[in-house]
């Protein structure tokens, strides 16, 4: 067993509610760098509970143990980033066009944050919205998805003891149709921000905006590497795999399809074949783990499902294709790694997310069909490209339409100290992580101060 916990009813989140805006006058009203000290002090906990943490997320939801510690650090890398920001969150002064006459733009915090988080990025992902919110004056209702909830409560625990003042972070729990919608359209809730589903935060979109409440949502990708006839071969390989298996294509950034230029498309698909036949699954705590599984019966049925379709839809399947019941593995829900070649790009398996661990090979022409097939699915975002021709990158990073964009390196891997997102399908409103232009933006609002010292009325645009 993991952890016992309670699932909140509606009450709680009333009163998680009530308790975070009760809370939100002192911490607004808190210095900023204090603000900042406390993720200091976080990101240090962090660190010395990262291997526990990082277990503790592979045993609760499967990803392998060094992804489960990279979860971990992304945390870690968030809270220093966002601790420093309580010493910036800097905004504008410029010159008036009158005398005696001062003007600023200054960031404010928007009020009680709801914060709906997926399980896949048990720790980092509340750490993108969580650390952010706080160094921003935000208080916060946190919920995590049910997968996760033991890692969730202990990040909370972590800023508690990191010194955080009651209220400021309330928890609640249970599933998202039930606590997580109740909370995002609560009348004591002044802004949210999703991650998860496309259909559900399409969903939280609609309603939030229909009471004119601020929404940010990150959501589905289909996202794509393409290889074009110059690249390094062996590396492409390797950043497919790692791209396409890694966190067992649990990532909302997953490589699931990969455009493959028609001259060495034969030589890219036996050899990437070849080595992801090698990935060893198992359970994620050892050490030889490539690959874990996913992360319950629903994705588990729903990913087999999607083979069925590739297989009916007429792609040629090259690896995997089934559940995986070898030794202990039997009683877990894994899959195989799995290749669709020959997959034409608007099968369904080419078009929608699937969230496991099975890639579609799609043969390209040449560099513009690559980029239209790229750009043509609902989602926006990551993509990647490998060629070793510089003017290609050029043209790929300026006509990708994602909101990621990698060259020679796979759609997984975002740092925190850049905005991260989507367009199209894969997010609305502002953006995660980064700082100007990202979290920042995402986590406060501007508000802009004149101050007329003259003692006199001055006209701006009338008076000279
Ligand atoms: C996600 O898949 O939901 O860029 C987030 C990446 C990670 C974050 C992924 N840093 O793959």
């Amino acid at each position: 067993m993991i952890g016992i916990i309670s699932k909140s009813g509606r009450e709680d989140v009333d009163e998680a509610v009530r308790t975070g805006k009760e809370a939100y006058e002192g911490w607004r009203l808190t210095p900023a760098p204090r603000r900042g000290e406390i993720l200091f002090r976080a990101a240090e906990l962090l660190i010395r509970n990262k291997e526990t943490l990082g277990r503790l997320e592979t045993r609760e939801m499967g990803k392998v143990l060094s992804e489960g510690l990279g979860d971990v650090q992304e945390a870690i890398d968030m809270g220093y980033y966002m601790g420093g920001e309580g010493r910036r969150l800097s905004g504008e002064t410029v010159p008036s066009e009158l005398p005696n006459k001062d003007m600023k733009s200054i960031r404010v915090p928007i009020g009680v944050f709801c914060l709906i988080t997926p399980w896949n990025f048990p720790i980092a992902i509340p750490s993108w919205k969580i650390f952010p919110a706080l160094v921003c004056g935000n208080t916060v209702v946190f919920k995590p998805s049910s997968e996760t909830s033991v890692s969730a409560a202990k990040f909370v625990e972590i800023l508690v003891e990191a010194g955080l003042p009651k209220g400021v972070l309330n928890l609640v729990h249970g599933p998202g149709g039930e606590v997580g919608e109740y909370l995002a359209t609560h009348p004591g809730v002044d802004a949210v921000s999703f991650t998860g589903s496309t259909d559900i935060g399409r969903r939280l979109e609609g309603i939030c905006c229909s009471m004119h409440r601020p929404i940010v949502t990150e959501m589905g990708g289909k996202n794509v590497i393409l290889v074009m006839d110059d690249a390094y071969l062996d590396l492409a390989i390797e950043g497919a795999v790692w791209g396409g298996f890694g966190t067992t294509g649990q990532r909302c950034t997953a490589a699931s399809r990969i455009g493959v230029h028609k001259k060495i498309y034969d030589a890219f698909a036996e050899k990437f074949r070849a080595t992801a036949s090698r990935l060893r699954l198992g359970d994620g705590v050892r050490k030889e783990t490539d690959v874990g599984p996913v992360v319950n019966e629903s994705q588990f049925n729903k990913v087999l499902n999607y083979i069925d379709i590739g297989k009916k839809e007429g792609a040629k399947l090259i690896l995997g294709g089934k559940a995986y019941r070898e030794g202990d593995c039997a009683k877990g829900y894994f899959i195989e790694p799995t290749i669709f070649s020959e997959v034409h790009p608007e099968m369904r398996i080419a078009q929608e997310e699937i969230f496991g661990p099975v890639v579609s090979l799609i043969r390209v022409e040449d560099f513009e069909e690559a980029i239209r097939i790229a750009n043509g699915t609902p989602y926006g975002l990551s993509a990647s490209i490998y060629t070793g021709d510089v003017n290609a990158t050029a043209i790929a990073e300026r006509d990708l339409d994602f909101g990621i964009v990698y060259i020679n390196a796979p759609t997984i891997g975002a740092e925190i100290q850049l905005p991260f997102g989507g367009i199209k399908y894969s997010g609305y409103g502002k953006k995660e992580a980064g700082g100007r232009g990202g979290a920042l933006d995402t986590y406060s609002r501007w508000k802009v101060v004149y101050r007329d010292f003259s003692g006199r009325l001055q006209r701006a645009q009338i008076d000279k």
